[in-house]
């Protein structure tokens, strides 16, 4: 097909915006053919923009010429239509349409360039095309309207963020991508200098030194839109690259932190234009989710877990081999008192795959609880049925450690299972019932955090959050003595079971960041070696401060209904962190190499 040259073309329109209104004019839409229908003398387009579809109709009897090139157009062909827009008649009209009210009149057709077929349909009906293709033909995947709903809330929300941060009184201030590592428990994509043979930056995996410093520095209050980079496993939530709303403040209390972006995430979900949150976001302590929920980013949506070893008289628990030792949980899965015994038996296996016992028998009928246990037991049910809330119609489980499971100090491993089963069984069979609704936006605080996490191959503490954390000050005498009992000033803000943001209050003294390094397996040398010139900096006057950082894509995931960052993400990377349309990384050349100082050592390939 002979293409046309663009000339003076000037769009009047895009595709999402013409009304009845506008019936009568003329107008010049351009776009992509989305789809079209031949009626014999009738041509249907849709044509398609950022802007959304709009009808275009060729009449054969109108003008033959036009018609006849219309017939030969395909899909993705790109054209520019001019003619007249047509208020439908009521038996025409597209409800689904923003413009289904009208259709333009097509007097003059000009095809702007022709298109190879693509690969997959670009619209969102049809069944999903497998990931990779559509990440290796990511432009034709930008072009499905839910992918491009995606990124225009993007847009929409990291605007919000600038406009709520600025009226806050915050700064957005650049930090460097060319760096020294910054410790925040993934490894370093590294940068070869080639002035400085043998040396090379680290992408940050975060801005934390940067953020710190600036408060140093007096200003204040300081966030950032930025880009973080972590060589890491990668799931459905976690990206080699990846965005976050950096926030730093000097002098604040935790609760001035919360306020702030409590605020900020409330102005989000309105913006994506949900019912805004309750506030303020209930708060729990690190202790308090891990015994209730099994797990340190709740979701709030599901029921909680009682611990309910006091409802069993002395040598019940036995019986029913149960541990005695360990916390025998029980929590209620609504609305699925009528899960069949197949299904209650897999929730069982569920539990035993993670080392622990769950009995699954509890139901609660009209008359009260039902069930083997509810007749040996019935007392003991009463109260369980009490402690957990259940009400007719739902299930119970009790999940606890099996008799003779051995017992460790600071050890949550029976209710991290207990929570796993809680978890599975809300979002495979409670979930029909509508109690996972995406809409329902739970959010809330988790608090006092330990500060260290003991690294059994390594046979040191680690630090759970990171090494600028303050201890609270009433633990400070235990941080040689006894680490894993201090708590750390560290805060996450959790949202429907993801792990929105983490943060804390700064170690604001040098002698005090020296401790910690120490503490942590540093040698003063070290600790020099890698953070000398922040040593040196906290010296010079520095605040009390700090912070938080969101994950932004995460945020942009739940408020566009996804799964995966993925999809909101423009150019994602694989779980092998790839770029299938750039097919990055690559191979360099030699010369590259050479200029570098690099000799690559040959392995073998796995
Ligand atoms: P943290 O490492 O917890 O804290 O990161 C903060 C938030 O960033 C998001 N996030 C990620 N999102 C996508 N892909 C990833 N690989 C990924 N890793 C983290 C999460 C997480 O909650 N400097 C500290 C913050 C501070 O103390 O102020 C930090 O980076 O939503």
């Amino acid at each position: 097909m002979t293409l046309d040259f663009v000339g003076n073309l000037r769009r009047t329109h895009d595709c999402g915006e013409l009304r009845k209104q506008n019936a009568g004019q003329s107008v010049l839409l351009m776009g992509w053919l989305d789809r079209s229908r031949d009626h014999g003398s009738l041509i249907f387009l849709e044509l398609r923009d950022r802007g959304g579809l709009t009808q275009v109709v060729f009449n054969r009897d109108r003008n033959a010429a036009v018609h006849a090139r219309a017939a030969e157009l395909s899909r993705e062909f790109v054209v520019a239509v001019r003619g007249t827009v047509l208020e439908r008649t009521p038996e025409n009209v597209n409800p689904k349409l923003p413009t289904g009210e009208i259709e333009v009149a097509a007097e003059e057709l000009f095809v702007l360039n022709d298109a190879k077929t693509p690969p997959f349909t670009i619209d969102d009906e049809t069944a999903l095309t497998a990931e990779e293709t559509r990440l290796r033909f990511r432009y034709l995947d930008l072009r499905r309207p839910r992918m491009q709903r995606n990124i225009a809330l993007r847009h929409k929300l990291a605007l919000a963020v600038r406009q709520y941060m600025n009226a806050q009184g915050f700064y957005e201030i650049e930090t460097p991508f060319m760096t020294r590592s910054t410790p925040e428990g993934a490894r370093d994509y590294l940068v070869p200098s080639r002035v400085n043979q043998g040396s090379f930056y680290a992408l940050p995996q975060s801005p934390q030194i940067f953020k710190q410093i600036l408060m140093i520095s007096g200003f204040d209050k300081y966030f950032q839109i930025v880009r973080c980079f972590r060589d890491e496993d990668f799931r459905a939530d976690r990206q080699a690259e990846f965005t976050q709303i950096d926030v730093e403040m000097s002098f604040p209390q935790r609760e001035t932190i919360y306020g702030v972006m409590e605020g900020l995430v409330t102005k989000l979900v309105h913006e994506a234009g949900y019912a805004e949150p309750h506030r303020p976001f209930p708060h729990f302590s690190y202790d308090d989710v891990m015994r209730r929920y099994g797990i340190d980013k709740p979701d709030l949506r599901l029921p909680a877990m009682a611990t309910v070893n006091d409802c069993f008289a002395a040598g019940d628990l036995d019986k029913l081999k149960f541990s005695a030792e360990h916390a025998l949980l029980a929590f209620r899965v609504p609305k699925c008192g009528d899960l069949s015994r197949k299904e209650r038996e897999e929730l069982q296996a569920f539990a035993t795959e993670r080392n622990a016992r769950a009995l699954v028998d509890i139901r609660i009928g009209a008359e009260g609880p039902e069930g083997s246990l509810a007749k040996s037991y019935p007392d003991a049910v009463k109260n369980i049925v009490e402690a957990t809330g259940a009400e007719s119609g739902d299930l119970i489980a009790l999940c606890g450690a099996p008799a003779g499971a051995a017992v460790k100090r600071h050890d949550y491993s029976t209710h991290v299972a207990a929570g796993a089963v809680r978890l599975h069984a809300g979002q495979k069979y409670s979930a029909k019932h509508g109690l996972l609704n995406p809409e329902d936006f739970r959010f809330l605080w988790v608090t006092d955090f330990p500060m260290y996490e003991w690294n059994e191959e390594e046979k040191r503490w680690d630090a759970m959050h990171h090494p600028f954390t303050s201890p609270h000050e009433q633990d400070m005498d235990k941080l040689e003595s006894d680490p894993g009992a201090v708590r750390a000033l560290a805060y996450d803000m959790v949202l429907n079971g993801t792990e929105l943001g983490s943060g804390s209050i700064r170690i604001h003294r040098q002698d005090v960041q020296a401790r910690i390094f120490r503490s942590l397996g540093m040698t003063d040398e070290e600790a020099r070696q890698r953070f000398g010139f922040f040593l040196d900096a906290l010296q010079y006057g520095t605040p009390p401060h700090g912070g938080i950082a969101l994950g932004f894509d995460r945020i942009v995931m739940l408020l566009a209904q996804e799964t995966s960052l993925r999809d909101v993400i423009p150019f994602p990377k694989t779980a092998r962190a790839v770029d299938l349309m750039t097919d990055a990384p690559t191979p360099v050349s030699e010369t590259q190499l050479r200029d570098l100082g690099i000799g690559l050592r040959k392995t073998e390939k796995k």
